[in-house]
């Protein structure tokens, strides 16, 4: 038993990774677990072409317009003409509240308060969606 959670700790600490976005550091594996865990998954997939999800495909997402992907559900006419285009600065303002960065947004995403797992995620999506 006792092993075993040693291997266990070795195992999730080699699996963190440190990038930087900006100035500060950002942890990979924690932006994964909030992808599912705050539903982004459900979705959203960032697989190139997959376009089976409720929600846009986020592949090449950084440096894209709002609401310019290929996206069969359709997007809002509000997120298409909300003149964004995708980067860490943005994505940080739609995390904290979709509906107020975008008014009329098809999102039901009420947004995610705390300011570090919102960085965390950022870093994955920018690692993920290249
Ligand atoms: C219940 C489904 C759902 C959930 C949960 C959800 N989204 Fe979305 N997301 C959407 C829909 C639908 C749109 C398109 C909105 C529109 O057209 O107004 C969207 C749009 C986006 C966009 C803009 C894409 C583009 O091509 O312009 C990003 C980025 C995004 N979501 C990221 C996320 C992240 C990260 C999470 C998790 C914190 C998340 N979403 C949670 C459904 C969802």
């Amino acid at each position: 038993m006792k092993k075993t959670s040693a291997l266990a700790v070795v195992a999730i600490s080699s699996a963190i990774t440190f990038v930087a976005y900006g100035a500060e550091p950002c942890n990979i594996a924690e932006g994964q677990r909030l992808f599912q865990e705050q539903q982004c998954a459900g979705c959203h997939t960032y697989v190139p072409k997959d376009y089976e999800k409720s929600g846009p495909n986020l592949h090449k997402l950084f440096g894209r317009k709002a609401g310019t992907a290929i996206f069969p559900v359709g997007y809002t006419a509000a997120l298409k003409q909300s003149g964004i285009t995708w980067n860490a600065e943005m994505l940080e303002k739609w995390l904290t509240n979709p509906a107020a960065l975008v008014p009329g947004t098809a999102m039901p995403f009420a947004g995610l308060p705390d300011a570090a797992a919102r960085k965390n995620l950022i870093c994955f999506l920018q690692q993920k969606t290249k």
